[in-house]
């Protein structure tokens, strides 16, 4: 059983006194809410705040990235073992936005993971096809090389905690979402191969889907057998729009 896995990614979005607004709402609309887990990801800079407004409601904290170091010459950067110490239980690694922008490699993500998994962190492994890609018939290629390499370091006793989120990067803040039965049927392969890299451990990894998750598509997900839950970027920034989201995911453990 696969208990449901909402996770909010706010990107580089929000001040604090912002982020913390948002945290007040979420609260609100969130409280009590069983059966699915939670997960915000504000920027590092909000944190430690809203890791302390969140501390007693059932919403967890996530980081957006890390460095696979622990600590060292790398200006800029935030390891593993800092963001534990804030709190945080899980960190979205190998984002599209991170592997196009600053040009991370399958295996700067694979060292990510690893590290993630060492400090305590449970890794949101992010895989997904360009449209370039998909257009030239190789999504699934991509897609498994992404999630071969990315968790070629996971020891198979930690397969378990890991979580994988399909974002195909031409449904990120397009508008233009997957429809749930593409969007399904990647997650089936991907549940296909982890269990040919992991055995039945691979049972327990969520499958998220990401690209433009809102109030009005979330349902073609929320219903997918496939499909344990949503990476939400947008609509994440908005309480009662990501509410609405988790609320879908809630109750459906399968
Ligand atoms: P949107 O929900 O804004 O399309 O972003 C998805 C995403 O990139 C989440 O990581």
């Amino acid at each position: 059983m696969r208990t449901p896995l909402v996770a909010g990614n706010w990107k580089m979005n929000k001040t604090v006194r912002e982020a913390l607004e948002l945290v007040g709402g979420l609260n609100t609309q969130l409280a009590g809410i069983e059966g699915v887990d939670v997960v915000i990801c504000p920027p590092f800079t909000a944190l430690a705040d809203v890791g302390r407004a969140l501390a007693g409601s059932a919403l967890e904290l996530g980081a957006q990235d890390l460095h696979w170091e622990s600590r060292g010459a790398y200006t800029g950067e935030i390891s593993a073992p800092m963001l534990w110490d804030l709190g945080c239980t899980y960190v979205i690694v190998g984002h599209s936005e991170r592997r196009r922008g600053p040009g991370e490699s399958d295996e700067d993500v694979q060292r990510k993971v690893a590290a993630s998994l060492a400090n305590e962190l449970i890794p949101i492994l992010c895989v997904g096809e360009s449209l370039e890609e998909r257009e030239a018939g190789r999504t699934e290629r991509i897609v498994q090389t992404q999630a071969r390499v990315g968790t070629l370091n996971v020891e198979p006793d930690q397969a378990a905690s890991l979580v994988v989120a399909y974002e195909p990067v031409w449904a990120i803040g397009t508008g233009q979402p997957a429809t749930g039965a593409e969007a399904n049927r990647i997650a089936g392969l991907l549940r296909q191969w982890l269990h040919e890299w992991f055995g039945d451990r691979a049972g327990q990894i969520r499958i998220l889907y990401g690209g433009s998750v809102t109030p009005e598509t979330f349902g073609e997900f929320a219903g997918q057998p496939e499909i344990d839950g949503a990476l939400v970027g947008g609509a994440s920034l908005d309480a009662a729009a990501f509410a609405a989201i988790v609320q879908a995911f809630a109750g459906r453990v399968g």
